[in-house]
C-alpha cells in the first residue's frame, strides 16, 4: 500500500520505517526543512537503535518531503505522527493534528486517516465532524495507538503485545489491520473513543504501578523492609507481574507525565475528577525532592556541598531530557547551595533551562567525582557497571553515593569505603 506519514519526530519515524519494512511504500512529511534535508542525506535526527538501519535498509520505500502534497499524492492512508504537547491548561495541544487535517484537500486515492498522536477522547469524533464538514466525509478515520518505548521502539512496533485499531467502519478497520499484515499480534479492533481512552489508560496504569513501588519504598525505609525483595516477591503474582515495579527516583520521558496529566485534565474537564491520578503525579513530583532531602539530612546541610550527578536523560540508552528528574534534582540541589557536576554518556541538554548553564558536565565519572561530597546515580546507564569505584572513592572528599536507581552492589561499594544511600533500603556501609 502506499501511504503517507505526517511528523518525522520519533513516532513518526519509526512508522514510516517500519511500515516500509513491511512492504508498503512510505512518504514521510515533516515541516522542518533541516529535518527533511538530514533524513534525505540518510542522517537520522534522534537517537533510536535499530532505526538508522531499517531506514537505510528500506530507502528504496521511503521518501521524505516538506510538501503535504507530495505525500498524500497517490497516497490510500494517511498517518497523523505529530506531537500534541501539554497547553497551558493541561490539555493536549492539538494545534498540529488540526494542521494536518487541514492539509487533506483533494487527495483523490485517499481511503482513511488515521491517527497516532496522543489525544483526548473524543478528538477523533470532532476530526470525524470536521471531515464531514469539509467536504471529505467520505474518508475513513482510525485511531491507531502506539505503546512504543523510547529505546526499544522498532521492536515495540514489529512485535508488540497488541496492535489497537479504533473505527467505527468496518472497511477502514481492515484496511488498517491490513497494514499490520506481518507482524505478528492481536489485533484488537474497537470504537475509536475506545482506542483514543486505551493510550491513556495504559501510560496511567504503567505510571501508578512505578508510583505505587515508590512509595512502598519510602515506607520500606521506615520499617526496615528491602523494596527489592518486596518487588521481587509481590511481581510473582501473575496477576501483577514483575514488570515496572523499580523504585527510583520518579518517571520521567515524553509519555509518563504528560499522559497522566492530559488524562486528569480529561477526566476533571468531563466532570471526574481522577484523584487516584493526582495523587500518582503528586506523589512522582516529589519523588526526587525528597530524595534531595534524604541527602541534606545524611550531609547534615547541603550549602557550600559538592555533588555529581550520574546520568542525566529521563532513561539509559537515549539522549532524551524531556521531563528527566535529574532538572529537579539539579534545580532543588543548586537551590539549597550546592555546587553540581554531571555526567552522562548521551545526553543533549536544553539551553533554555538555567539550570543546565550552572551544571559542569563531565567526560567521566572519575571527572565528576573529584573532591565531591556526594554522588547521586540518576540514571542507570550500563556504563556505571565497568567504573572503578575504588578509584572514584579516593577522588572524592566525602563518601556517600546514593544509588537512585537500585542498580549498583552497594555491598561491594560499602567494603570500598562508600556509605551507600538506596531507595526504599537500608543505608549500607554506615559505621
Ligand atoms: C513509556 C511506555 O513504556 C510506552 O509504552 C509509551 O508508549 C511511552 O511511555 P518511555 O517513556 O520511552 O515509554 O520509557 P519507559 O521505559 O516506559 O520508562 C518511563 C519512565 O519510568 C522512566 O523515567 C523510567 O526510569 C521510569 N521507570 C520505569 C521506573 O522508575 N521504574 C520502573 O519500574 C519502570
Amino acid at each position: 500500500m502506499r501511504v503517507g506519514v505526517f511528523g518525522a519526530g520519533y513516532i513518526g519515524l519509526v512508522t514510516g520505517a517500519c511500515l516500509a519494512s513491511l512492504g508498503h511504500r512510505v512518504v514521510v512529511r515533516d515541516i522542518v526543512p533541516a529535518r527533511v534535508e538530514m533524513l534525505r542525506a540518510g542522517q537520522v535526527p534522534l537517537y533510536e537503535p535499530g532505526l538508522e538501519d531499517l531506514l537505510r535498509q528500506n530507502r528504496d520505500r521511503l521518501t521524505f518531503t516538506l510538501d503535504a502534497a507530495e505525500a498524500l499524492e497517490g497516497t490510500e492512508v494517511a498517518f497523523v505522527c505529530v506531537d500534541t504537547p501539554p497547553s497551558a491548561s493541561g490539555d493536549a495541544d492539538l494545534s498540529r493534528v488540526w494542521s494536518v487535517v487541514a492539509e487533506l484537500g483533494s487527495a483523490p486515492e485517499l481511503k482513511a486517516l488515521v491517527v497516532k498522536s496522543t489525544v483526548p477522547v473524543g478528538t477523533g469524533e470532532q476530526i470525524r465532524g470536521v471531515l464531514e464538514t469539509s467536504g471529505l466525509g467520505h474518508l475513513g478515520y482510525a485511531s491507531n495507538p502506539e505503546f512504543t518505548a523510547e529505546g526499544r521502539a522498532v521492536r515495540d512496533f514489529l512485535r508488540p503485545d497488541r496492535v489497537v485499531i479504533g473505527a467505527e467502519e468496518t472497511e477502514t478497520a481492515r484496511l488498517v489491520t491490513a497494514l499490520h499484515e506481518g507482524i505478528d499480534a492481536p489485533v484488537e479492533v474497537m470504537g475509536v473513543a475506545s482506542a483514543e481512552m486505551v493510550k491513556l489508560a495504559a501510560n496511567a496504569l504503567l505510571a501508578t504501578k512505578i508510583t505505587f513501588i515508590n512509595e512502598i519504598a519510602a515506607v520500606c525505609e521506615r520499617t526496615g523492609a528491602d523494596v527489592l525483595e518486596v518487588a521481587r516477591a509481590v511481581g510473582l503474582d501473575h496477576r501483577l507481574g514483575p514488570h515496572f515495579l523499580n523504585a527510583g527516583l520518579g518517571y520521567g520521558g515524553s509519555c509518563f507525565p504528560k499522559d497522566s496529566r492530559a488524562l486528569r485534565a480529561m477526566a476533571s474537564n468531563s466532570g471526574h475528577p481522577f484523584q487516584l491520578l493526582s495523587a500518582v503525579i503528586e506523589v512522582n513530583d516529589l519523588q526526587p525532592r525528597r530524595a534531595v532531602q534524604r541527602l541534606k539530612d545524611r550531609l547534615g546541610g547541603l550549602r557550600g556541598r559538592r555533588v555529581a550527578l550520574l546520568g542525566l536523560t529521563f532513561k539509559p540508552d537515549t539522549d532524551d531530557m524531556r521531563e528527566a528528574p535529574s532538572e529537579v534534582l539539579a534545580a532543588r540541589l543548586l537551590a539549597e547551595g550546592c555546587e553540581v557536576t554531571g555526567w552522562d554518556p548521551m545526553a543533549r541538554l536544553p539551553d533554555r533551562e538555567p539550570w543546565t548553564t550552572r551544571v559542569r558536565r563531565t567526560k567521566t565519572v572519575a571527572e565528576a567525582a573529584e573532591d565531591c561530597d556526594a554522588l547521586v546515580v540518576v540514571t542507570e546507564w550500563a556504563e556505571l557497571r565497568d567504573v572503578d569505584w575504588s578509584d572514584v572513592a579516593h577522588r572524592m572528599r566525602g563518601r556517600v553515593l546514593f544509588d537512585g536507581r537500585n542498580t549498583l552492589d552497594r555491598e561491594e561499594l560499602a567494603s570500598q569505603g562508600f556509605v551507600c544511600m538506596a531507595v526504599g533500603r537500608a543505608t549500607a556501609g554506615e559505621d
